[in-house]
């Protein structure tokens, strides 16, 4: 019982998630300014390198640590799911997936960006990315008091799906593609998960049968990603893009709240971004 009423986050709470969402926020922005500075001065650029400079910021402002290992994933690694920031080189021309977020006085946060290592993105690279981006949004969408917890899912991955019909990475008609599972092949992970004490907080996903419907001061993230290893029904110019975009999101009386709204995210955004920066 105790657990589930912490999914209803108070006053205090929120103001230390709100906080802590800031940070990492900066965090994604000081990453990505940092990649395209060091890819212009021809620099070695490696994904540890990245991997400082989130540490650098969350305990610049008083986080105590990462919320869970952060990942900094170049190129291909962005296809593997659980991959941490290790040593691999980011190169001019790929992507890099940075899945990171401080934990603040015991609460955590927890944000996702797919940015292109050079700062700007190649056309099968923008396409997946807007794609995910609209499945993101139909999830935002829909985030409010009495909402179903699978609708959520549900909507982004309807979106996601119909992308890859339309990039021909699928065949069949949506609901074809949605009843036989074939979207797993590029998207194999759920949308959300509470977020509170824990990355992945406790509490329940249904009530007995039912999915649980949304409510006040719940938080949770909103995550879906798109990701082509190499196969036979894949195209040469979409190999191994990897791209997930996830912010943390409040339930308000209104709808919803974006915590973590302060991270860029449209194309033009990050774009801006990675060319402001000197
Ligand atoms: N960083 C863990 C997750 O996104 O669920
Ligand atoms: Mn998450
Ligand atoms: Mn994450």
């Amino acid at each position: 019982l105790l657990d589930e009423m912490r999914l209803m986050k108070d006053a205090h709470e929120l103001a230390t998630m709100r906080r802590a969402a800031e940070i990492s926020a900066g965090a994604h922005v000081r990453a990505m300014q940092q990649s395209a500075r060091m890819l212009r001065a021809g620099q070695d650029l490696r994904e540890y390198h990245l991997d400082a400079e989130l540490l650098h910021e969350f305990r610049r402002h008083g986080a105590q640590s990462p919320a869970y290992g952060s990942i900094v994933a170049a190129g291909a690694n962005a296809c593997v799911l659980h991959y941490r920031a290790d040593a691999a080189p980011l190169r001019d021309g790929e992507l890099v997936l940075i899945d990171a977020g401080c934990e603040l006085d015991g609460y955590a946060s927890d944000i996702t960006r797919t940015l292109p290592v050079s700062g700007r993105f190649s056309a099968a690279q923008k396409e997946i990315y807007e794609i995910t981006l609209a499945a993101h949004q139909a999830a935002f969408d829909l985030a409010r008091p009495g909402v179903a917890w699978n609708e959520v899912h549900d909507a982004a991955t309807r979106v996601l799906a119909q992308g890859m019909i339309d990039l021909g990475l699928l065949q069949g008609s949506l609901d074809a593609v949605l009843e036989s599972g074939s979207y797993r092949q590029f998207y194999m992970h759920r949308t959300s998960h509470w977020l509170g004490l824990d990355v992945h907080d406790v509490g329940e996903y249904k009530v007995g049968d039912e999915w649980r419907k949304l409510e006040l001061g719940m938080v949770f993230t909103i995550e879906p990603g798109f990701y082509i290893r190499p196969a036979a029904n894949v195209l040469k110019h979409f190999e191994n893009i990897g791209v997930r975009i996830e912010d943390d999101v409040l339930i308000t009386e209104e709808g919803h709240e974006c915590l973590t709204a302060l991270c860029p995210r449209t194309v033009a955004a990050i774009e801006a971004e990675m060319a402001s920066c000197d």
